[in-house]
């Protein structure tokens, strides 16, 4: 039997400034009609997740490959999950460096190797092991990352300590997070998350957020749903939110109400803001954010719904 398939997309929950809203909801279009695609030619959850998060990786406005985020010492560490709802097969990098997509890297774990999670140089040997497309540094960073990064070291030199002043603490309300994410239904009901960041901006060497962690950057149970998370790394670990949210449908509460409700947890409990994506396996989404703006996008049916800010939802034909 073949079912409707719908993707879902986030390209970050944070204080989006207006400078790069309008392309940030461009680019959640593109990556989420790109993935649709995938999904309309009856290819599987596992490649539409990957070709949308490619798509958003590529795009410059987001904090995923090119675009990524500064760490205190003024390089790129990125990190990448990927998970197959089938048969709950996972594959993930972290800390990696001059990776085009980290997102097709974490693939080549999950399908090539037998481990879930592989780590800064080791990851960096295993790209070139399988041939994965590298990128100097400065075409990974531009020039939006390179000034945050500079005004937050900046701010940093004048109120932190010597030892602080190269491996600052991590400052959640300061600091802009947008991670990428993505969960697909397929045709055949197999569902697939992907998550892809550099993280957050002046972040400690060294430092893995909640993204490549499977239960907090995302979920993908072909029994339950999807999730792709987003926002402050340590918050998210804490209440494992994907997991969370997972937990919740599986006791029957739809996508939206269970996303609303483990990030007004994770809120309350450990004073974390973030966002998330969701669809449960009869294809309902969810979203939502408690930052203020996360660009999302969700298809199906040829119906692309999209927004921005709180409680925006707006839709059109795709063809
Ligand atoms: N949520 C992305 C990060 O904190 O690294």
């Amino acid at each position: 039997m073949s079912l409707e398939p719908i993707i879902i997309v986030h390209g970050g929950a944070w204080a989006i400034p207006d400078s790069l809203a309008d392309g940030s909801v461009r680019g959640v279009q593109v990556a989420a009609k790109a993935g649709y695609d995938v999904l309309r030619i009856g290819r599987s959850a596992v490649d539409a997740v990957e070709v949308a998060i490619m798509s958003m990786e590529d795009d410059p406005v987001f904090d995923a490959g090119v675009g990524s985020v500064l760490n205190a010492d003024g390089e790129v560490e990125m990190d990448a999950v990927i998970m197959n709802g089938s048969n709950l097969k996972s594959g993930a990098v972290a800390c990696v460096q001059n990776i085009k997509n980290p997102i097709s890297l974490a693939r080549a774990v999950m399908e090539k190797t037998d481990h879930t999670l592989i780590v800064g140089k080791g990851a960096n040997r295993f790209a070139q092991e399988v041939g994965a497309v590298v990128l100097p540094t400065d075409q990974l960073v531009t020039k939006t990352a390179r000034k945050e990064w500079e005004e937050l070291m900046k701010f940093r030199t004048t109120v932190t300590t010597l030892f602080s002043q190269r491996y600052p603490p991590t400052d959640h309300v300061n600091q802009g997070h947008d991670t990428v994410g993505v969960v697909a239904l397929d045709t055949q009901g197999n569902i697939a998350f992907g998550t892809s960041t550099g993280g957050i901006t002046a972040k400690r060497p060294g430092r893995v957020g909640d993204s490549p962690i499977i239960g907090a950057g995302g979920y993908a149970d072909n029994m339950t749903g999807g999730v792709s998370t987003t926002g402050h790394g340590e918050s998210i670990a804490k209440v494992c939110l994907a997991s969370h949210i997972n937990h919740l449908m599986e006791r029957g509460m739809d996508p939206q109400t269970a996303s609303e409700t483990a990030l007004s947890f994770m809120a309350v409990r450990v004073q974390g803001s973030g966002g998330v994506v969701v669809l449960n396996n009869c294809g309902n989404p969810g979203k939502y954010f408690t930052t203020e703006r996360m660009a999302w996008a969700w298809i199906k049916d040829d119906i692309l719904h999209y927004g921005l800010n709180p409680g925006e939802d707006f839709s059109e034909n795709v063809h």
